[in-house]
C-alpha cells in the first residue's frame, strides 16, 4: 500500500521592513494607495534590506518549520527550494546554500523553477520521494526576493511584489490524511507575458540590459490576469474530480496571493464564501513561491485550518505554470 504524505510542520519568514503604498508614492512612482488597493487589494509588502538574499529568508523559514514539526536536521533526506530569485544566477543552487547553513549532511538539494507555482510544484515533487520510500522527511521551501528583480520604474508591476519565505516538512502521515491529489500544468506559449528577458543564455547581460531594465521583471498584467483566471478554476475542478470531491467539500481555499481580484474571481466561480478563502495579500503583496506556504502557516496559526479539514491550494505564475494540490489536513 502506498504511503500517505502530508505536512508535518510549517514555518515562514517575512522581512521586518514594511513598505506601504504611500511609501511607493513617496518613491516618486506615479500611483496612489487608492488605485493599488482597488486593483490589487495590496496595502503593504515586506522588502528585504540590501544585504539579505533568498537563502537567508529560506533558512529562517526552514528552521521554524523544523521546530514546529519537531524534526531534527539529521532526519531530513532532501531539500527542494522553489525559487525564481536565487542567490546566484545559474549556480550554486540556493538549495545547496540552505542545506549547508542548516547543517544537513548526505542529503540531496536542488532548486525548482516554476515561479509562483513553485511551492505546489515542489511539494508535489517532494511528496513522491516520501511516497516511494526513497526519503522519510523532505524539506520543501518556497522563497523569493522579487523586490530585487522588480523594475522600480514600472508602476504596473513594482506595486505587486514583496519578499518572503515559507517552508514545510513533508513526511508520512496516517492513512486518509495529507495530500489527496495534485496536478501540475504548464503552457510555455505564454512565456513572453511574464519574464526576465536578459541575463540568461538566450540574451546575455550587456550594457543595453541596464539601459532597458531587461534584467528586471517584464509583465503584461492584463494577459497574466486572463491566463490565470482561465486556467486555475478548471485545474482545481479537475483535481477535485480526481479525488471524488466537489468545490463544496473544500473547507479552505489557499490560493496564490497575486491579486485580490483574481482570488475573488476564482472563489466566486467555485461558489466559495469568503470564510472559506484565505487571503493575506493586503499585508504582503505577491511573495511568489513563498505565498502559499506563508498563507498555510498563517491559516493554521489563526485556527482557520484544523486537522480533518480539506484544504485546496492553487499556484499560478510565469512560464506559464499552474498547479493544484488538495490535502486533508493533519498528520
Ligand atoms: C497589473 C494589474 C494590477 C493592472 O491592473 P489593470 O486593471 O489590468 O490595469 P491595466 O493594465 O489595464 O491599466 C489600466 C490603466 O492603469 C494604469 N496603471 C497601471 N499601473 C498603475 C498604477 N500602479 N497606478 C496607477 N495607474 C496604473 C495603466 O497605465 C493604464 O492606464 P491607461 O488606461 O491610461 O493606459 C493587473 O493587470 C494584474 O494584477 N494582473 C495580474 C498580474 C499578476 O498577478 N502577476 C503575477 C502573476 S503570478
Amino acid at each position: 500500500m502506498s504511503r500517505s504524505v502530508g505536512i508535518l510542520g510549517l514555518g515562514k519568514y517575512l522581512p521586518p521592513r514594511i513598505v506601504t503604498n504611500a511609501d511607493i508614492v513617496a518613491m516618486g512612482i506615479d500611483t496612489s494607495d487608492e488605485w493599488i488597493v482597488d486593483r490589487t487589494g495590496i496595502r503593504e509588502r515586506r522588502i528585504v534590506d540590501e544585504s539579505m538574499a533568498t537563502s537567508d529568508m529560506a533558512v529562517i523559514a526552514a528552521q521554524r518549520a523544523m521546530e514546529r514539526a519537531q524534526v531534527e536536521a539529521k532526519e531530513i533526506d532532501l531539500v527542494i527550494v522553489a525559487t525564481t530569485s536565487p542567490d546566484y544566477l545559474g549556480f550554486p543552487s540556493t538549495a545547496c546554500l540552505v542545506q549547508d547553513r542548516l547543517g544537513l549532511r548526505n542529503v540531496g538539494a536542488f532548486d525548482l523553477s516554476a515561479a509562483c507555482s513553485g511551492f505546489v510544484y515542489a511539494m508535489t515533487t517532494g511528496a513522491q520521494f516520501v511516497e516511494t520510500g526513497h526519503c522519510k522527511k523532505v524539506l520543501v521551501i518556497g522563497a523569493d526576493c522579487l523586490s530585487k528583480w522588480v523594475d522600480w520604474t514600472d508602476r504596473s508591476s513594482c506595486i505587486l511584489f514583496g519578499d518572503g519565505a515559507g517552508a514545510a516538512i513533508l513526511g508520512e502521515v496516517q492513512p486518509g490524511r495529507g495530500i489527496i491529489t495534485s496536478t501540475l500544468n504548464s503552457d510555455g506559449s505564454e512565456a513572453s507575458i511574464l519574464m526576465i528577458k536578459d541575463g540568461g543564455t538566450r540574451s546575455m547581460f550587456s550594457k543595453t540590459t541596464l539601459d532597458t531594465q531587461a534584467n528586471h521583471i517584464y509583465m503584461e498584467g492584463r494577459s497574466v490576469f486572463k491566463v490565470a483566471v482561465n486556467t486555475v478554476v478548471t485545474a482545481l475542478v479537475d483535481s477535485l474530480n480526481k479525488a471524488g470531491l466537489t468545490p463544496q467539500d473544500i473547507d479552505l481555499l489557499v490560493p496564490h496571493q497575486a491579486n485580490a481580484r483574481i482570488i475573488e474571481y476564482v472563489s466566486g466561480k467555485l461558489g466559495l464564501p469568503p470564510t472559506k478563502v484565505f487571503s493575506n495579500i493586503e499585508k504582503y503583496g505577491n511573495t511568489s513561491a513563498a505565498s502559499i506556504p506563508i498563507a498555510l502557516d498563517e491559516a493554521v496559526s489563526e485556527g482557520r485550518l484544523v486537522p480533518g479539514q480539506i484544504v485546496a491550494t492553487i499556484g499560478f505564475g510565469a512560464g506559464f505554470t499552474w498547479a493544484t494540490s488538495i490535502l486533508r489536513w493533519g498528520v
